[in-house]
């Protein structure tokens, strides 16, 4: 499968370096036409131009794994250098014996409900999470992926609020840019235009501050004062929304969209004294956080701090089942415990034994192979590789940790100026995305925001695939450059 752009893939959607796909030889086999044709038929995709895969533009297939490689309906491999989609922390090639431990659960029970009875493995795996989380967090709410647990935070953050005498609590202070999901109730959290515009007026009122990245703010280039200022901003929302009425405040440790945002020093911990100090609940989002991507159990451990709710999904399985949840701290579970409260809540799925099996499978294998020490030592290498990157004169910034990097994207390193509009489109979707499907490489190119490219590969990944995802970004982004050079 070759790649082709599309000037046709909407601004409101990241492209995984990118979608439709130009028929190649290869590609024409009668299978891979069948399953074209009936994907065109039947396939509702995810956040996709659906228009763009007409006649002559194929549905990028992707049918088998390995390690931390695709392969394509033509043959052709990719590095997969977003992990799926943020999720597949182990890679490609536990699926067997991960898949061993869903049989085995399956032959024994293959459902059980949490609602009012419960499981082995449900209470196996909450005892579990709980061990590994941040000393406050002892009880798990489960669901089947992170707008759920989302939601499922946001409904134990009310219920707490109404059960101390607080009902008036009904607001939330999220970030802008920030992804946290898109079913109705996890959109209002959403700080992207895009995605909530045309379903106004959301369900819960939250209003944005600004996010962390330093590369865009005034004071970024001072850590305390860009903490400060930070801080103030979300102070003074707080006053301005009336302290008494915010329920809640989410943000991911190192929020995705916008590209890696790192938080200067002390900015979670200024989070933690404004929520005490004003009676908040705080919600560290780690549904891409968890697990190993910033090489620790839970981001919270990784920045050091105590979030009151703490939202996971993708990781926990390592994509090999569908399932998240809400990490509930002592504080906030009280109430739910000594009967002022019942919790308003149940998913059919939440709890799935058998997706409870595969997670504690897929912990194990964590454990096993040291998956989070791997990230921790590759840190190292994933920055220098890609800073060496900031010689190319459209790159701007490198940011991230553990295995999860951004690089911003900018017309003019010296004043930061941005590309912006139908420029930014064409360069990211139609001449980068293009470049990197063809040199092999699966990565994010998002530009809701300020352009980015992202790399986020499986946690299993030695050093010498972030030299590989290097090399093959410098013939990309160098590609860029000239192009862009050449439209001026
Ligand atoms: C931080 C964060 N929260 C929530 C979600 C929503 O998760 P899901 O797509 O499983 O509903 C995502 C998805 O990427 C996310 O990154």
């Amino acid at each position: 499968m070759s790649k082709q752009s599309t000037t046709r893939t909407p601004r409101s959607e990241p492209s995984l370096s990118d979608h439709s796909a130009e028929r190649s030889e290869a590609s024409v086999s009668p299978a891979n036409q069948r399953l074209q044709r009936l994907a065109r038929e039947h396939l509702m995709l995810h956040f996709s131009d659906m228009a763009a895969y007409g006649e002559g533009n194929e549905v990028p297939l992707i049918v088998e794994g390995e390690g931390c490689r695709v392969t394509d309906a033509a043959g052709r491999r990719y590095i997969d250098g977003l992990s799926g989609l943020y999720c597949l922390n182990l890679g490609h090639s536990h699926g067997a014996e991960i898949g061993e431990a869903a049989a085995e659960q399956m032959a024994r029970l293959p459902f059980a409900s949490n609602w009012t009875v419960a499981h082995p493995p449900s209470i196996e795996l909450a005892t579990r999470l709980a061990e590994l989380a941040p000393s406050n967090l002892n009880r798990v709410f489960f669901t089947s992926g992170g707008s759920e647990s989302v939601e499922s935070a946001w409904k134990l953050a009310r219920q707490w609020h109404e059960a101390n005498g607080q009902p008036q609590r009904r607001k939330a202070i999220a970030r802008r840019d920030a992804y946290h999901g898109v079913t109705l109730g996890a959109l209002s959290f959403t700080g992207i235009p895009v995605c909530r515009t045309a379903f106004e007026p959301m369900a819960i009122p939250v209003t944005h501050v600004s996010s962390t990245n330093a590369y865009r703010h005034p004071r970024g280039d001072d850590p305390e004062g860009f903490r400060k200022a930070l801080l103030d901003e979300i102070e003074s929302e707080i006053e301005f929304q009336g302290p008494e009425t915010v329920a809640l405040i989410i943000a991911e440790p190192v929020q995705n969209a916008g590209g890696c945002l790192v938080p200067p020093p002390g900015y979670w911990q200024g989070l933690r004294e404004l929520c005490d100090r004003h009676g908040i609940l705080l919600c560290s989002d780690e549904v891409i956080c968890a697990f190993g991507r910033l090489g620790e159990w839970y981001g919270a451990q990784r920045l050091g701090y105590q979030p009151d709710l703490l939202t996971f999904a993708k990781g926990l399985t390592g994509a090999h089942f569908a399932m998240g949840g809400v990490m509930i701290s002592d504080k906030v579970a009280a109430p739910f415990l000594d009967g002022r409260a019942d919790y308003l809540n149940g998913l059919t799925f939440g709890g799935h034994p058998v997706g409870c099996a595969v997670a504690m499978k897929a912990l194990d294998i964590y454990e096993r192979d040291d998956v989070l020490g791997n990230v921790r030592s590759n840190e190292k290498v994933a920055e220098q590789q890609l800073a060496s990157l900031c010689d190319i004169p459209i790159v701007g910034d490198v940011r991230g940790m553990g295995h999860f990097w951004a690089l911003e994207i900018v017309r003019d390193a010296e004043t930061r100026e941005p590309f912006e509009g139908e420029v930014a489109e064409w360069l990211l979707k139609d001449v980068l995305s293009e470049k990197l499907w063809e040199e092999g490489l699966v990565c994010r190119l998002d530009d809701r925001a300020e352009p980015i490219v992202q790399i986020a590969p499986p946690l299993t990944a030695g050093p010498e695939l972030f030299e590989e995802i290097t090399q093959i970004l410098r013939r990309g982004l160098e590609h860029a450059a000239e192009r862009a050079g050449e439209r001026g």
